[in-house]
């Protein structure tokens, strides 16, 4: 295979031809299929060059301009692009190429698996379809053709409207046409037998759109949830961002087989089935989350990605950042905003600041990109929404939606910059963001020094803040950012001080702000207040400050802002942690500590955030304080903690998992938010009880007893995590129970990848000869290694065991799904966090991956990036 070569954001260009519309007849065959593509091709410009269209993995048969085959000499084919000359200026070029689908394991472009038919584009595998200029900015109107047999393909489907439909013999034929023109990304067909369920919609301007979701046979009574989903989208965007949907039809397919989450094409969203079916028995309350989040997401790309595209991929956080933002909010205004936005700030602390801090480290709109695979990253999509969410902060809600209807009227149907949607916001609100760009062009994530002090005599805070980000690969020094700091203040009471500002805007590198508020009426003349700093984790930054024990559990009990509760809970651990690896003893917790997580264990504050609260912080979160990370130390140290506060609390606990027994027991499942509340926590709970009961079959009996599958899987994780006696039998009953029902036995793999036990490597190994499990589906894949590699002490285990599992199978992968093989990678890139010895073993699989025969482009850069000195 032909290397690829790195690409830079300096160098776009505007491309010498576009097309305006395509005719595309694909007649579908396992090996051989057919694709006829009839374009008209106009030049742009005054120019000379010949027509380059990529083209990666075809078998071309024909061209033609102007209904003429043109001679051979009039054009050269690589296994990457077909170049033609012409002096044309307008003309109708015709390609017929074959493809084959069924050998197609990498997922991109045409595959055929487990019976169905079914493309996935973005970001480049248009050119595995047939020949294009397969590039974001070219926009075209297409019309799809599709012949398939009729017997075993009921449903074929394509972007737009149906237009014609037919039969011949044995063939099925059908037209589909998108009034819309887009880019080849968005392209999506597919063929198939499935249930459909149908239900309309009615949009706000009283137009009725129909909406299909597909779904394999037999799986109808799993597919409610997402219609529910799709509709509530469609009315939560109308209602908050005004945007309306734009076609008569919109159509989701649910398939097995799908390297990511799910895909936008345009009225034809292609789902990753595990983001589509669900039901109390089979999915967890945090499925049916997940569901609608990314069911918001697809839909919201309608306008934030289809209708305004991106004029090239380093644009890529445009449509990402903007569209996690907007699923955030969604989820936000549906559930808990608190716990949504908790359960964000995880990602970003436990991945996004790893990733900034590695080798692969890359700014939210990258400059240079090898395999533009590998930056569909926790950089580009969360870190670009916190992007988005500090504009928000900073404009406000009014002022975001201003800049939003200003960004939609300027470039509806066009393919932008990140640079145009920052011009709008700016343009709509009078603000300059000249500064701000910066989180744009740096990568990095920013370190806040603070100290905060209360000047009597004056009454004001004294906030003094300092910024530094360190060097990332190619980026040797940094400016200051842009940041706003949002703050609050209580008295030790924990009475809330009002503040004559509540967001701070820190832009030097050192900055000192004096705020002003009621001190005098909360606190007594020796008191001090209790501040809080970034509150709503206002910008996606590190902070550094002196705070006592005594300040975290004020504002762990009573800090306005929930986030900021949950954060000083967070703290609150981290630094018992880190106390404990500093003096290399083993943690204690002091009865102060003890008696807060009481308090608020017993209190009425919303269960799923004294949940969030009592779940102590991962080992990766825990990492990111270390240059070189004490891996035994800190997975030591939080057994420790988890048991000792388990032990301690042990009564607490017990009353309040009956509590809410009770609470839950009474009525059945329920998928409210009360009831996900209440069993957020309780499972919480369970997983403490996990440590101390030791009854021997009540774990077993309450899995008997368990009708859904939130409650079944926090049962099995329990034991399985704290190695219960109990754990085998349960893990038993469980593959009895499960077997065949592929998504919910991912649930089983994951528990037992994730087990924290010196057999972990081993069983992991003989679970890939389970007879659910295989290489060739990602969704496996993911459920078992990927997951595996997050398991931190396991995968880094001394013997490097763990490595060489991992590394195998990325070797395995390389031929047939690179994608699904560069996500395990990334387990390897951050190698010089560890200690020598493990460096060593994690730079032998990374050498041994370099000098493998044909390695992938995907896994060719991140291999390079991070052997680089
Ligand atoms: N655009 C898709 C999303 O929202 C991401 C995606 C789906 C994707 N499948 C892909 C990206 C395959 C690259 C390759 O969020
Ligand atoms: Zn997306």
């Amino acid at each position: 295979m032909s290397q690829k070569t790195a690409k830079y954001r300096k160098d776009y260009k505007a491309p010498d031809f576009t097309i305006d519309t395509v005719d595309l007849t694909v007649e579908l065959d396992p090996v051989n299929t057919r694709v006829t593509s009839t374009m008209v091709v106009r030049r742009q410009g005054n120019h000379q060059q010949p027509l380059e269209l990529d083209g990666e993995g075809l078998t071309l048969e024909s061209v033609s301009i102007d209904s003429e085959s043109i001679p051979e000499q009039q054009y050269t084919v690589t296994d990457q692009q077909l170049t033609i000359t012409t002096d044309k200026e307008h003309f109708t070029l015709t390609v017929v190429n074959s493809i084959n689908p069924r050998d197609n394991k990498a997922l991109e472009g045409l595959y055929l698996a487990d019976g169905t038919y079914c493309t996935q584009c973005e970001a480049e595998g248009f050119r595995r379809i047939t020949y294009y200029l397969d590039r974001p900015d070219v926009l075209a109107k297409f019309t799809t053709t599709i012949i398939a047999d009729k017997q075993s393909y009921p449903f074929v489907l394509a972007n737009g409207n149906l237009i014609k439909q037919s039969e011949e013999g044995d063939k099925r034929i059908a037209v589909w046409e998108d009034p819309f023109p887009k880019p080849s990304y968005l392209f999506a067909l597919v063929a198939g037998d499935f249930d459909v369920l149908r239900d309309t919609f009615t949009t706000r301007e009283g137009r009725e759109v129909k909406l299909e979701l597909f779904v394999d046979k037999g799986n109808l009574d799993r597919s409610d949830h997402a219609m529910t989903s799709l509709k509530n989208a469609m009315k939560w965007d109308e209602e908050r961002f005004g945007l309306v949907y734009d076609l008569d039809i919109y159509m989701i397919v649910a398939v097995d087989f799908f390297n990511m989450g799910a895909m936008e094409n345009k009225g034809l969203n292609v789902f990753n089935a595990k983001y589509v079916l669900a039901n109390p028995r089979t999915a967890t309350d945090q499925d049916f989350l997940n569901v609608e989040s990314v069911i918001g997401h697809e839909y919201f790309h309608n306008w934030t990605g289809n209708r305004i595209t991106c004029r090239d991929w380093f644009q890529l956080s445009l449509k990402e950042g903007l569209t996690v933002f907007r699923d955030q909010e969604f989820s936000s205004d549906l559930g808990s905003r608190a716990v949504n936005r908790i359960q964000d700030v995880k990602i970003i602390r436990s991945h996004q600041f790893t990733e900034d801090a590695g080798p692969m480290a890359h700014p939210i709109r990258p400059d240079k990109v090898l395999e533009m695979n590998n930056f569909y990253t926790v950089t580009v999509y969360n870190k670009g929404a916190e992007v988005i969410r500090m504009l928000h902060t900073l404009l406000g809600e009014e002022g975001f939606q201003r800049g939003m209807k200003c960004y939609v009227e300027r470039h509806n149907g066009q393919a932008v910059t990140c640079e145009d949607f920052v011009a709008a916001m700016e343009a709509a609100n009078g603000a300059d963001f000249s500064q701000f760009r910066r989180w744009y062009s740096q990568a990095g994530t920013p370190q806040v020094k603070a100290t905060v002090d209360y000047d009597n005599d004056n009454k004001q805070l004294v906030v003094s803040l300092r910024q530094h980000t360190p060097a990332t690969p190619g980026q040797e020094t940094k400016q200051p950012f842009h940041i706003p700091v949002k703050l609050s203040a209580l008295n030790p009471a924990g009475e809330v001080i009002q503040l004559t500002d509540t967001v701070l805007e820190l832009t030097e590198t050192e900055q000192d702000f004096r705020v002003s508020g009621a001190f005098t009426d909360k606190l007594t003349a020796q008191q001090q207040p209790v501040v809080s700093l970034f509150d709503n984790f206002s910008a996606p930054v590190k902070v550094e400050r002196e705070i006592s024990r005594d300040e975290l559990r004020t504002l762990m009990a009573f800090a306005p802002d929930p986030v900021s509760r949950w954060d000083a809970s967070q703290q609150l651990f981290a630094t018992l942690i880190h106390e404990a690896v500093a003096k290399e003893t083993t943690v204690q917790v002091d009865a102060d500590t003890v008696q807060a997580c009481r308090e608020l264990l017993n209190s009425d504050t919303d269960p799923a955030l004294i949940a969030l609260a009592l779940t102590l912080p991962n080992i990766a979160t825990l990492a990111d304080s270390y240059s070189v990370i004490p891996v035994e130390k800190l997975r030591h140290n939080l057994k420790r903690l988890k048991r000792h506060l388990a032990e301690s609390l042990e009564d607490s606990i017990r009353e309040r998992y009956q509590q809410l027994s009770a609470e839950l027991d009474s009525n059945g499942y329920q998928l409210q938010g009360q009831d996900i509340a209440r069993r957020q926590l309780r499972n919480t709970l369970l997983s403490y009880l996990a440590e101390v009961e030791t009854e021997s079959d009540w774990f077993i009996e309450r899995y008997r007893q368990t009708d859904n599958m939130t409650d079944s899987l926090a049962l099995l994780q329990a034991t399985v995590w704290t190695q219960h006696q109990q754990a085998q039998p349960l893990l038993t009953l469980f593959d009895e129970q499960w077997r065949g029902e592929k998504l919910v036995m991912d649930k089983w793999f994951q528990t037992q990848a994730l087990a924290d036990s010196s057999n972990t490597v081993e069983a992991v190994q003989k679970l890939m000869e389970h007879p659910d499990f295989t290489l060739d589906n990602p969704n496996r894949v993911y459920s078992l290694l990927a997951a595996f590699t997050q398991n931190v002490a396991q995968f880094h285990r001394v013997d490097g065991a763990g490595y060489r599992l991992v590394g195998q199978v990325i070797r395995q992968l390389n031929d047939s799904n690179p994608q699904v093989a560069s996500r395990l990678l990334s387990a390897f890139v951050s190698w010089r966090r560890y200690d020598a010895d493990r460096q060593a073993l994690m730079k032998q699989e990374l050498e041994q991956l370099r000098a493998l025969p044909g390695l992938a482009s995907d896994l060719f850069e991140k291999v390079e990036n991070s052997l680089a000195a």
